[in-house]
């Protein structure tokens, strides 16, 4: 997984940095939440290809290397989170071929690269890097020099039909020194369409400091970019592309840090405004009744998706249930094929996914049309695979997500599907009128909620990250509802804070985990309104194993007089169980945010994760 970026401007002044090297890792930086081991630039300048590149993150290689004191009008670049070979300057890209004619950056897997490699090794092809990608640059080399008289393109043509696998692809080539070739299959890539200026980009962030006109591309197209002219060929007829320019509303603001010290801090602040902006957005999609009615008539409904999206998920199963009467059957999206043998026409897939890119639940998604089931997907971005290959899509409005832990896309996915359930319910005759109306008051008040308890449980949950900033191991328990969102609450401290965070069933101590506590051991609940004295009975239970408990909860008096020594991680005052995730899950976002800084932690750019996993 990796963010690649082209960019090719008419002259100097229309570069927003001071050179175009400058420029590139600016625009790169946009992009490093998809990879950050290493970093590498070519651009062509007076007629030479020039390649700088190393191992390490944005910042350090610029310096190290000097991008800026490259300059040119013609350019790519390339973060990476590495797949085949380790992180290395060798195997960073831009790769180049045997003369140096052209350099190309990629993203995702050349799953034939060794059977091609080999056999360019037999007709003379010298390698320098154990990746999948460069033998690409080799192959259009081979393919260019074997006639004279062919166009790049052509060549590009047969080169992509050699290889097979996930691609998008950004060159340059010496010869045509305005000219950036693109080609996409599987991995996400769009054109920035600006004026005497022209980029191709992994992310729209990459490209909104130039422009927000952008077309995303679909999978077999490839074709060309120069400062005024775009190509697009699929097979061997031209695109025309010219009514699939989008006009994007998010701007370098939506996307820089705006003054926080990271990307996650800020888009944990920036819930309010996602959720309520989703709430509207799905007031006014014409989709959501046609949806809504189709999941009524479907004899079964899966739901999917990985990490957080599952999570989701599993509220939507919750609320589906409880509202609308329905069972459903969640699955992790890598996890397909324990159902995919039992699907049929009449039932419906619900995909959750937030870059809409994630190769596992692209591919639950996928087994499941071939069996002809219908999709319904959820995610946050705009034309993105998954959406593209549904029969309906909801698009929530969180806006761009940058910080690797999924903040404010969860919750609004929360938002969107339980919106979706009340939907149900209402349709389906288990709520009248007058308590569908209710219920949607209910739910808009999920903004307010959350600001609340952000604002309330921020100073204590400061003071307990110091606390917790050396455990090793804890528990988050809950019942019911509570249970399923502290999954979501473990996942968070598990990926920021490299601390073993557990949840299960609060019901479930008994049965095994309560062996692991001993004095001191942290355990987390998350107190909901429903299932209170089970609730207080386990906390008892816990407390007497000496564990070090602390509460989520608005009712800190009654959790006082119960268990006398439990710490208290306020939160906001709500009265409906459809607003208990906007009510504790912001302190648990804090706390894992709080935890990470206690220990020097970068929270945006966990170790060994990327934002979105294109890769089985
Ligand atoms: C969440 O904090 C994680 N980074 C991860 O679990 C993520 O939710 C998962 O990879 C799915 O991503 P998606 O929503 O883009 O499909």
């Amino acid at each position: 997984m990796c963010g690649i970026v082209g960019i090719t401007v008419k002259e100097k002044n229309k570069l927003k940095d001071k050179s175009l090297g400058k420029t590139l890792a600016s625009l790169l930086k946009m992009l490093e939440y998809r990879g950050y081991d290493s970093v590498g630039i070519a651009v062509i300048s007076d007629g030479n290809i020039i390649i700088r590149k190393a191992r390490g993150k944005i910042d350090e290689v610029s310096s190290k290397v000097i991008f800026s004191e490259i300059d040119g009008l013609t350019g790519i670049g390339h973060t990476r989170w590495a797949t085949h070979g380790p992180p290395s300057d060798e195997n960073a890209h831009p790769h180049t071929d045997c003369k140096g004619t052209l350099a190309l950056v990629h993203n995702g897997i050349i799953k034939n690269f060794y059977i091609i490699k080999k056999d360019l090794q037999k007709k003379g092809h010298s390698f320098k890097s154990e990746t999948d990608t460069e033998v690409m640059a080799h192959l259009i080399e081979d393919k260019l020099y074997k006639s004279n008289s062919k166009v790049f393109l052509e060549t590009l043509k047969e080169a992509l039909d050699e290889i097979e696998g996930s691609y998008a692809f950004a060159i340059i080539y010496k010869n045509e020194p305005n000219r950036i070739y693109f080609a996409k299959k599987l991995s996400p890539l769009i054109i920035g369409v600006g004026k005497d200026v022209n980029l191709v980009a992994s992310d729209i962030p990459a490209v909104l400091s130039y422009t927000n006109h952008i077309i995303p591309l679909r999978d077999g197209e490839y074709g060309w970019i120069t400062p005024n002219e775009i190509v697009i060929k699929y097979g061997d007829e031209i695109v025309d592309f010219t009514s699939r320019i989008k006009t994007i509303d998010w701007n370098v603001e939506n996307v820089s840090k705006a003054g926080y010290p990271h990307f996650m801090l800020k888009e944990i602040y920036e819930q309010p405004l996602s959720l309520r902006e989703t709430f509207f957005g799905l007031q006014s999609d014409p989709n959501i009744e046609r949806i809504t009615e189709r999941l009524v008539d479907s004899e079964k409904i899966y739901i999917t998706g990985a990490g957080t999206s599952f999570h989701a998920g599993l509220v939507f199963r919750y609320f589906l249930s409880k509202l609308g009467g329905r069972s459903s059957f969640p699955f992790i999206s890598s996890e397909y094929s324990q159902v995919s043998e039992e699907i049929g026409e009449k039932d419906i897939l619900v995909a959750i996914s937030q870059s809409g890119e994630t190769i596992d639940t692209l591919t639950a998604v996928r087994s499941f049309k071939i069996n002809g089931s219908g999709i319904v997907s959820i995610s946050n971005v705009l034309e993105s695979a998954i959406p593209r290959e549904s029969n309906y899509a909801i698009y929530m409005r969180a806006g761009p997500e940058i910080g690797v832990a999924a903040t404010k896309t969860y919750l609004t996915q929360v938002l969107t599907l339980t919106y979706i359930a009340i939907q149900y319910a209402h349709i389906a005759g288990r709520l009248t009128d007058s308590e569908y109306r209710d219920h949607l008051n209910i739910l808009s008040k999920a903004s307010e909620i959350t600001e609340s308890s952000i604002r309330i449980s921020e100073p204590l949950v400061k003071m307990y990250a110091k606390d917790l900033k050396s455990s090793k191991s804890m528990y988050i328990l809950g019942r019911g509802l509570g249970s399923i969102l502290a999954l979501e609450a473990a996942l968070k401290v598990k990926e920021i804070d490299y601390i073993h965070a557990e949840a299960y069933p609060a019901g479930e101590s008994k049965h095994g985990p309560i062996a692991l506590v001993e004095p001191g051991f942290p355990v987390f609940f998350i107190f909901t309104l429903n299932h209170r004295k089970e609730l207080i009975g386990n906390i008892k239970e816990m407390r007497s194993r000496e564990g070090i408990i602390y509460v989520s909860t608005p009712t800190a008096d009654m959790i006082r007089e119960n268990t006398l020594d439990s710490r208290i991680l306020n939160i906001a005052s709500y009265h409906s169980e459809i607003l208990e995730p906007y009510a504790h899950i912001p302190a648990y976002q804090l706390l894992s945010y709080y935890i990470s800084v206690e220990n020097g932690h970068d929270p945006d750019k966990p170790r060994n994760l990327a934002k979105t996993v294109t890769v089985e």
